[in-house]
């Protein structure tokens, strides 16, 4: 009699295993009165019925889709209870809007071209790719950004008929190259899906790959970015560098940073701005100021000369200390993830990363609070990776609206525990082995600067690992990790 009784209250408390889940940020900022598009992304079978409460007149929810559309609110802060049903079960979730001065409040989650086809690109991928992050179920997750990088325009003097050509119309308008025939219906087409679309040029003469970039051009290249309907710009430094006369000065280095942001300011649409520029003169301490909601601090963990878990490493790990300019609207930025299928040595493959190096890859961007941009095909997903780019109790940690970057606690020889401070009191840890053999790897309750008995969750695999004290122990394999979630219980 007592199971049953056991079997009908944990039927009735526990949501049941398809029942819809809530996924991504729990906070989003908008400028007012700009155009609105957010998904909710929300795991579980469909159909599914999506309600919100609370949500500001100007916007309206498509219950079939999820979509919030309309026009970003006034000023203020709106706190709207999402709702998602399905047979299964029903899910809540706050969800607060902050319309002010701040865009990209969590790190932002998407995918790039870059990694996956250099500059080999067309209006053709970008439309395939896009579809593949909503039938893959990346949406659900939060990913939301479909990013062109480089080779979407002219490239002066190319003999090439596709890219080859005239720069820029009559007027000095920038124009797409012919494997872009309409950027409008490119912009209008990955909308419909419910994502947003990003794209790419430099303050200087040229791209990194000789493309047309901006110089000269700043306020009317973000008109064109603009009209056209695009979300988020990266801007990369690449032949501007030349202009610079004294590479450390931090007013050389921002300067042409500072143009495209009150280029981008004086727009009717939202703009993520991403700063590209490698890490010169110490970006991380002023990318903020120069209107930058994330900024690569280091050059690109695809450039590996050796292998590409030593450059994966090498760059990731080099991110502590940086901690302290990190936060909601500024992030520091170590580059996309190289993981699916991806451009090595010139050729679309897998990742020649273990999976152990997978997982630690994933798990130091996630503690980190990196922006999560996937580098690799979306049209060829295997189970692995999509379970790497979807584990929504990792996600919660890199999306956690405190918006604190994770830093080592601890370090002896090869092996490290970084820590994270999430908005629910709770602490996120990740212990990791750098070494070419297995290793043993304590979190010390005094590194982590928490007391008594905690409950410890292993959140890939979402198992409670039960109550400790003192310390957490595991044996990691070589270039191996582990991500927890700590919660005192003494409180
Ligand atoms: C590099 C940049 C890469 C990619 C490339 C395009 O400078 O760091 O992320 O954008 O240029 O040519």
């Amino acid at each position: 009699m007592k199971r049953i009784w056991c079997l009908l209250i944990f039927a009735t408390v526990a949501p049941a295993a398809d029942a819809p889940r809530i996924n991504g940020p729990k906070v989003y900022g908008v400028h007012p009165a700009r155009p609105f598009l957010y998904t909710i992304p929300a795991t579980g079978p469909r159909p599914m019925k999506f309600s919100a409460r609370g949500l500001p007149r100007s916007l309206k929810l498509d219950s079939n889709t999820g979509r919030i559309t309309g026009t970003s609110p006034e000023r203020g802060e709106y706190t709207v209870t999402l709702r998602a049903r399905n047979s299964h079960g029903t899910a809540e979730r706050a969800f607060r809007i902050v319309s002010g001065d701040t865009l990209a409040l969590t790190p932002p989650m998407g995918w790039s071209t870059w990694y996956m086809a250099y500059a080999q690109i067309s209006d053709q991928l970008v439309r395939a790719q896009a579809d593949a992050m909503v039938s893959s179920g990346l949406i659900q997750h939060g990913y939301s950004y479909i990013n062109i990088d480089d080779g979407w325009n002219v490239k002066p003097g190319s003999p090439d008929p596709e890219v080859g050509g005239a720069a820029r119309d009559g007027e000095g308008n920038l124009l797409p190259n012919k494997k872009f025939p309409d950027m409008k219906a490119l912009c209008d087409y990955v909308h419909s899906k419910g994502l947003k679309i990003g794209i790419y040029i430099g303050p200087g003469p040229l791209t990194c790959a000789g493309y047309e970039a901006s110089y000269g051009h700043e306020e009317q290249d973000a008109r064109q970015f603009a009209r056209w309907g695009f979300d988020f710009l990266k801007y990369d430094l690449c032949s501007y560098r030349k202009l610079i006369k004294d590479r450390n000065s931090v007013e050389e280095n921002e300067k042409p940073y500072l143009a495209m942001h009150a280029a981008l300011e004086k727009l009717d649409r939202d703009f993520v701005y991403n700063l590209c520029q490698y890490g010169l003169a110490n970006v991380w301490e002023w990318g903020r100021r120069a209107g930058g909601n994330f900024w690569r601090t280091t050059g690109d963990v695809g450039s590996a000369k050796a292998g590409l878990w030593e450059r994966v490493s090498e760059v990731g790990f080099s991110q502590a200390g940086k901690e302290k300019w990190a936060g909601p609207g500024g992030w520091n930025d170590p580059d996309n993830l190289l993981i699916g299928q991806i451009l090595w040595h010139r050729k679309l493959q897998p990742t020649p990363l273990t999976a152990d190096e997978q997982y630690s890859y994933v798990t130091l961007w996630s503690i980190l609070a990196a922006p999560l941009v996937f580098g690799g095909d979306m049209t060829k997903l295997d189970d692995f990776t999509l379970d790497l780019l979807t584990n929504d109790e990792v996600i919660d940690i890199n999306q956690d609206v405190l918006g604190r970057q994770g830093a080592p606690v601890w370090k002896s020889g090869d092996t490290e525990v970084w820590a994270k401070d999430l908005a629910d009191g709770s602490k996120a840890a990740a212990l990791f082995n750098r070494g070419e053999s297995e290793a043993d790897v304590a979190a010390r309750w005094r590194d982590l600067s928490i007391r008594g008995k905690q409950a410890v969750r292993d959140v890939w695999s979402h198992t409670d690992l039960g109550e400790y004290d003192g310390e957490f122990r595991a044996r990691l394999p070589k270039h191996g990790s582990r991500m927890l979630r700590l919660r005192g219980l003494n409180r």
